[in-house]
């Protein structure tokens, strides 16, 4: 006779033969997420062994990336698990979700920052990491990766993202989805994905969270979906439904997104999650009159497991009943949500080690270094001002997070502990320990004192780790009040100065590059952001990060990425157009996508492509030679872009379709290799379908988007 609690049987039979077991009651029970608030501990308690809770959000409010969370511990964590399972009439161990968004005790830099790196193989050791410490912690699930492709630096949310690019964010899809979930879920040290939030979310209007955009298929298919495909081909667990509305339908109430597209077309396995009272914010939608209509939209859409709302608990015993609701249905959504309750091995042993030390590990540590070093980017370097001399020069390291802590973590960091921690004048002196330096980062003028004294001046400006994240959007993109007098009053004193700008979304520069000799984007890149950025400055590393968005000139500039579609007359062909139709200023942004500086210089040359003439089925190989034309080893990201020139429905100018990071001494070449599949050369084109159509493409390949290095192909019936 099977039974589930039986290790050797297969995850499948395990599942069926539960469910074959279980009350609708009991079934429902499982749909059921709720909060680790410390007030509710009693009566979770209760609900773990009436097998009425399923899952807990470890978040006490529904802003959890930027306030103060009242959650039970650590020590809970065993004592529900015990409760769930010896208790309960089946046994059914509870999986509980975090937001670990970049890191759960080492930080690293935020999403939007990773991206900077161009490295799929740092995201995914990132996330191998958090999964290590947050299953060390006793949860095994993350609402991580944040795969919203974002345009509008406004909406807070952008720096949980990897960026404006779909292609980019595909690839750290995957790679975050590997790091967290390893070969196998069963690997205690491992913890399930949720890709988030499914879909379009990104598209904020005016960069208002929550807001209602739109999108036509079209653009949600070519440009949103991408990331989320990538995302379960490398197995994702979970999917998070965004609150946004498409084409008039919330996306929790969707089923032709939820049901016909992710679980139908991309063939999802796993789970869909409701986000925080997304269920039963379909009447403030105005798409459900009660809690039980919207219960109803979302379950039959394709939820399956409901945060927070309690709408499954209270009203789907009456929907069965009444029929509106199919027992198949029900045992679909119970069943994906058990099997990956299974998978992680949680029926078997849910219970974290109480003695495992929550110290970070100094391999961890220094991991986090070299991560936030290969993330920052140098977007100015007039003069070759950088590197700074270590010694003989007296330096001002100053500003207003010159001595910060918390605002280098960025949000959604839930590690609170100010321990670690290395604020940027701690890294100059770490990097740099014979150079005289001079500081000062609270009072205006004793700031301007220090730079009086000082032959080179380091101004370290930026955001506070709470102007960004969820619920945190601005109006104006600018530095946040004084930054700019400071800097202005800083360069009226003739010296050389070099602009370290920490932040986690981008910010409008125009004025920072017209008044700094250098221009420094350090990110908020947690723990190592200080180290990092000093390693930097002073030339024990080379710059090598390149901008994963674009970074508009002015705020009037946004919406502003590379991969825009053509206009109809084109005044001017190039991509952000010189001549717009702004009287007031240039289509131009202040860096374009793919940017970056280093301290050496790299030449491109030889572009060549394997076939004049290829067939839809067949793949195109591009090489291109990259020397070192500088004095200083340093890593190159080479980026591989195509147009397709005639279609049947517009495509964009430009699409990045291949990148490699490389490494080379001064004076050595390398040729790198892209290849152009099917996959690369198509797009979802009339009535939604995949297709590569014929015709002329161009393909580029440079150290940003902007370059002009090129030769083209056919593809021939
Ligand atoms: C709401 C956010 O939109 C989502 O990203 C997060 O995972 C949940 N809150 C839980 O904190």
């Amino acid at each position: 006779m099977k039974n589930y609690k039986d290790k050797n049987l297969s995850v499948r039979v395990r599942t069926e033969d539960l469910l074959s077991r279980m009350t609708i009651e009991e079934k429902i029970g499982q749909l059921n997420q709720l909060s680790a608030k410390l007030s509710d501990a009693d009566e979770m308690r209760k609900n773990a062994v009436q097998g009425l809770v399923s899952s807990r959000v470890m978040a006490s409010t529904a802003f959890a990336g930027n306030e103060e969370q009242e959650i039970t511990g650590f020590d809970e964590i065993n004592l529900l698990q015990e409760l769930a399972l010896n208790q309960s009439r089946l046994g059914i161990p509870l999986m509980d979700g975090w937001d670990i968004v970049h890191g759960q005790r080492t930080i690293f830099p935020l999403p939007l920052a990773q991206a900077a790196g161009w490295a799929p193989e740092l995201v995914q050791r990132a996330a191998e990491i958090a999964a290590l410490e947050t299953a060390e912690w006793g949860v095994r699930w993350t609402f991580a990766p944040m795969l919203d492709i974002a345009r509008d630096p406004r909406w807070g949310r952008i720096v949980e993202g990897f960026g404006e690019d779909p292609y980019l964010c595909a690839q750290m899809a995957a790679a975050s989805v590997k790091g967290f979930q390893g070969e196998s879920l069963s690997d205690k040290r491992r913890i399930a994905a949720c890709a988030k939030h499914y879909i379009g979310y990104g598209m904020s209007c005016g960069g208002r969270d929550y807001s209602a955009c739109d999108c036509s298929e079209h653009e949600l298919r070519n440009t949103y979906l991408p990331p989320f495909k990538a995302a379960v081909e490398a197995g994702a667990a979970t999917v998070m439904a965004s609150f946004n509305e498409i084409g008039g339908e919330p996306v929790t109430g969707s089923k032709h997104l939820l049901t016909d597209i992710l679980k139908g077309e991309l063939g999802f396995q796993g789970f869909v999650v409701s986000d925080w009272y997304a269920i039963h914010q379909l009447i403030n939608q105005g798409v459900a009159e009660n809690r039980k209509e919207a219960a109803y939209i979302a379950f039959d859409a394709g939820v399956d497991m409901d945060m927070l709302d309690l709408c499954y608990s209270e009203h789907l015993p009456a929907l069965i009943e009444e029929g509106r609701i199919s027992k198949e249905r029900l045992d679909d959504a119970v069943r994906r949500i058990l099997e990956v309750k299974f998978r992680l091995g949680l029926f078997d042993d849910p219970y974290v080690d109480p003695n495992a030390s929550q110290r970070i590990r100094d391999e961890h540590m220094e991991f986090a270094k070299v991560f936030a070093e290969k993330c920052m980017v140098l977007l100015k370097n007039e003069n070759n001002v950088l590197p700074l001399p270590k010694s003989g020069r007296k330096i001002a390291v100053i500003g207003p997070l010159a001595e910060a802590k918390r605002a280098l973590m960025g949000s959604w960091t839930q590690n609170k502990s100010d321990e670690g921690i290395q604020t940027i004048v701690e890294g100059v002196q770490a990097a740099a320990p014979e150079a005289e330096i001079i500081t000062a980062s609270s009072l205006y003028d004793e700031m301007l004192m220090a730079a009086q004294r000082a032959e080179m001046v380091v101004l370290v400006l930026g955001e506070s780790d709470r102007r960004n994240g969820e619920h945190a959007c601005i109006a104006d993109i600018e530095l946040p009040v004084g930054q700019l007098e400071l800097l202005r009053a800083v360069r009226r004193l003739g010296k050389p100065v070099v602009s370290v700008i920490c932040s986690g979304r981008p910010l409008v520069l125009e004025e920072v590059d017209h008044l700094s000799d250098a221009v420094l984007y350090a990110w908020h890149s947690g723990h190592q952001t200080g180290p990092a950025a000093a390693e930097i400055l002073f030339g024990n590393v080379n710059p090598s990060g390149k901008l994963p968005v674009t970074f508009p000139r002015t705020t009037g500039q946004i919406p502003i990425y590379y991969n825009h579609k053509p206009n109809a007359r084109q005044i001017d062909e190039y991509y952000y157009p010189e001549s717009t139709d702004y009287f007031d200023t240039t289509g131009k942004p202040m860096y374009p996508f793919g940017y970056g500086l280093s301290y050496t210089t790299f030449a491109y040359s030889g572009l060549t492509i394997d076939k004049e003439k290829i067939t839809a089925d067949e793949v195109q190989t591009v090489r291109v030679t990259v020397t070192n034309t500088g004095n200083m080893e340093g890593d190159e990201i080479v980026q591989c872009y195509l147009r397709d020139c005639s279609s049947a429905l517009t495509r964009p100018l430009k699409e990045l379709k291949g990148f490699q990071r490389i490494h080379l001494a001064p004076g050595a070449s390398q040729e790198v290799v892209f290849t152009l599949d099917r996959e690369k050369l198509g797009y979802y084109g009339k009535g939604g379908k995949f297709c590569v159509e014929p015709g002329k493409f161009m393909v580029y390949t440079g150290g940003n988007c902007l370059t002009e290095m090129c030769t083209q192909f056919e593809i021939v019936k």
